[in-house]
């Protein structure tokens, strides 16, 4: 029987989500791959049960992760099963809708019919009564914004959810997003925009927008789907996911790229962190950032991750000569 170390809360450093109650770990762990129906069960559920002995109490699903759709929600609720239910409380779990999940014109994007039968679906996978948060994963133009974040605040009434969020909209359709939620009496707890030293769009007015309205921003992919460490300084390693070429496409790994990688692995050197620390603490050295929500195919990258909390300071020299190498100007 797995029992959580009672240590898990002494290191771990927490953030408080916007103008909200709820506190998030600076690291919180995203099974968007390998926790999937085709993935190494056992290692899905050391990630997890590692992850929460660190202190990492937030978890975050979405309808569509695997492969195949859904069974990452389907592991999950297995592992909760085996190993967390005594610990529901304590944890703090997300799921979302909005990208296709089943045939048809209901399966995919932003209508009410949508998203509350994912919810359910999502709800009956996972063995829970609710979510912690329920996010509309993505904008949908042709869908009054009304309809999306009604649906979002049903959600919350009916005790589907505890929090509303949501998920790349931009910063002028968060605006608006903020300002429905909040007249339906239902607070946007926390938005999840991409964030990482290669993508930094947040950085045009989302963020901003974010801290005046008192919600938490919850960043994807801070270390670039893996390309933010040192994982393909020597090649794309064939249990990569870049290997996969699906997501991260071997395309997007050129000599541009590693250039600027090996160069940003050089400065974390000199901080005495290895990158995929760097680029955690990268992300989370604006106060603005609640979480950094990273991806981890082994054990082993959870504590590099959580390890990335040792140092978060940067002088100004080493953030200027940061933007330098991602401006290209000094890639070596
Ligand atoms: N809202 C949205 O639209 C959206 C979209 C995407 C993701 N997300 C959420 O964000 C989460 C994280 O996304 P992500 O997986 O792309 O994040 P990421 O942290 O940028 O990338 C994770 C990948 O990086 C590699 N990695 C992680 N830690 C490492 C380390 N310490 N050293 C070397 N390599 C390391 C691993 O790749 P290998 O597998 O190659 O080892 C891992 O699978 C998802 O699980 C999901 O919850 C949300």
């Amino acid at each position: 029987m797995y029992v959580a170390d009672d240590k898990r809360y002494d290191s771990m450093q927490y953030r408080r989500s916007g103008r909200s109650g709820i506190q998030l770990p600076a690291v919180s762990l995203g099974l968007w791959h390998n926790f999937g129906g085709v993935d190494n069960f056992e290692n899905s559920r050391a990630m997890l049960r590692h992850a929460f002995d660190l202190g990492i109490t937030h978890f975050d699903l979405a309808n569509n992760y695997g492969p195949p759709y859904g069974s990452a929600e389907e592991t999950f609720g297995q592992i909760l099963k085996k190993d967390f239910l005594p610990y529901r409380d304590e944890l703090i779990i997300s799921t979302k809708a909005g990208w296709d999940m089943w045939p048809g014109p209901y399966g995919n994007l932003g209508s009410r019919k949508n998203l509350l039968a994912s919810l359910d679906q999502s709800l009956k996978r996972m063995g829970l009564e609710y979510v912690d948060i329920f996010y509309h994963h993505r904008p949908d133009p042709d869908t009054p914004m009304e309809e999306s974040l009604g649906a979002i605040d049903t959600a919350v009434r009916s005790g589907r959810a505890l929090y509303a969020g949501i998920s790349a909209y931009n910063a002028k359709q968060t605006a608006e997003a903020v300002k429905i939620l909040r007249d339906l009496g239902t607070p946007c707890l926390i938005h999840q925009p991409k964030y990482s030293m290669f993508v930094r769009d947040p950085e045009q007015g989302l963020l901003d927008v974010l801290e005046k309205e008192g919600v938490g921003a919850i960043v994807f992919s801070p270390l670039a789907q893996g390309l933010l460490s040192d994982r393909y300084l020597k090649g794309i390693p064939s249990d990569s996911r870049a290997a996969r070429d699906f997501f991260l496409k071997k395309k997007d790994i050129g000599e541009d790229r590693l250039a600027k990688v090996r160069a940003l692995n050089e400065i974390a050197a000199q901080r005495g962190q290895t990158l995929a620390e760097m680029a955690v603490a990268w992300v989370l050295r604006d106060p603005r950032v609640t979480s950094a929500l990273v991806g981890t195919s082994k054990v082993s990258q959870v504590d590099d991750n959580v390890a990335a909390l040792k140092n978060l300071k940067f002088s100004a020299e080493e953030l200027h000569k940061i933007d330098g190498v991602l401006a290209g100007r000094q890639a070596a």
